[in-house]
């Protein structure tokens, strides 16, 4: 393939992870970069030689030039809907990060813009590109566990290790913001991964609590417990404030077998009935090794510059985006009313 996508970045936190996998990709090339902060823009710019008239403070100045195809939005939560619709009137494809946006409204306002100037939305759910989670996915496709009847998520974290950043001299902790509940600023992950892979629940029932955190404006923890249409039912588990190392620990039980795999480990587990009559008991464990990746952005935009290249429709879409977002709002209204809510998915 001899096009390659320009793509422009805008927020230099996780947005340097961004950049990285721009510059490694063969079908990519970075084409500008945009933070507000000034020092920190400008020492990410030295970090990774990108010339200095390619360096923004201001997002709708970058998106005057007239050699960005794409752009990736890794700015805090509040900004995505109002950047990611102002990318797209501007005629650029968007790779919003996660959560898509903090409420439905900012999610249909994106999809509606979406639809009005005919560009692509991919939302980063990273979790899809993680090594782990994708043979674990293939292996529920491709029916070797057979029929999921209990599946169990988690997105554990200590965010009081990761402290608001200043942005031009001012503290801005916008993780505190009192509409980013856990269960969809970080527990999204972990929800989409439980939709992903053994598909939309229909209702939930959650609970929640505020032991570790306790000046932020939400809950810290969360359990989600949900219904899916074939009668299976799964567990996720949120928490923002946990005393241990960061990884999201998943399974996924089925008639035929069962996977255990997580984000953060050099293998995933497996055991299997089929092969019982060969002679190995199910009991045995089946140790698959794979590149432990969690935040395999690589990956994620070289599937986002392919399919923009190729004109076909991206794996992650808005529509899939604003799913995992409803559903976090879901978790949360239970964790207020205390009763079972059902979930719609009709967008
Ligand atoms: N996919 C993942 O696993 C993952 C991991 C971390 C963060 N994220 C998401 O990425 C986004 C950014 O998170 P982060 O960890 O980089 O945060 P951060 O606080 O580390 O960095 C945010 C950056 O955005 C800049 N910024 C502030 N206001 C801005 C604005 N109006 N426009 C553009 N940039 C602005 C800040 O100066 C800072 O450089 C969030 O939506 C977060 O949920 C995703």
């Amino acid at each position: 393939m001899d096009k390659k996508l320009r793509i422009a970045v805008i927020g230099a936190g996780i947005g340097k992870s961004h950049i990285r996998g721009i510059l490694f990709n063969f079908n990519t090339e970075l084409a500008a970069i945009c933070d507000p902060d000034v020092e920190r823009i400008n020492t990410v710019a030295d970090m990774y030689a990108v010339d200095k008239s390619r360096v923004y403070t201001d997002y709708k100045e970058m998106l005057k030039r007239d050699d960005i195809d794409a752009v990736i939005v890794a700015s805090p939560d509040p900004f995505h809907a109002e950047q990611t619709v102002a990318c797209l009137e501007s005629g650029r494809d968007v790779l919003c990060e996660k959560p898509f946006a903090l409420t439905l409204e900012d999610c249909k306002k994106m999809l509606d813009a979406e639809k009005r100037t005919g560009r692509h939305i991919m939302v980063g759910q990273v979790c899809r590109y993680a090594p782990g989670f994708v043979k674990a996915k293939e292996l529920v496709d491709s029916g070797v566990i057979g029929e999921i009847f209990y599946a169990e998520t988690e997105y554990a974290h200590d965010y009081s290790k990761i402290p608001g950043k200043t942005v031009n001299g001012k503290v801005f902790k916008w993780r505190e913001d009192p509409l980013r509940h856990g269960v969809l600023g970080g527990g999204c992950h972990a929800l989409d991964l439980i939709r992903w892979i053994a598909g939309n629940p229909t209702e939930v029932t959650a609970y929640a609590n505020k032991k570790m955190l306790t000046t932020w404006p939400t809950d810290d923890t969360t359990v989600c417990i949900m219904k899916f249409p074939n009668g299976a039912i799964g567990r996720t588990f949120v928490s923002i404030a946990v005393k241990r190392d960061y990884t999201m620990r998943s399974c996924f039980y089925g008639s035929k077998g069962t996977v255990i795999c997580d984000n953060t480990s050099s293998h995933i587990t497996l055991y299997r009935t089929d092969l019982e009559d060969k002679g190995q008991p199910f009991t045995t464990p089946i140790i698959i090794n794979i590149e432990p990746e969690s935040h395999n952005t690589k990956a994620e935009i070289e599937e986002f510059a392919r399919l923009i290249l190729e004109n076909k429709p991206l794996r992650m879409t808005a529509y899939e985006g604003t799913c995992t977002v409803a559903l976090a709002l879901a978790a949360v209204e239970s964790t207020k009313t205390g009763k079972a809510v059902q979930i719609g998915y009709d967008f």
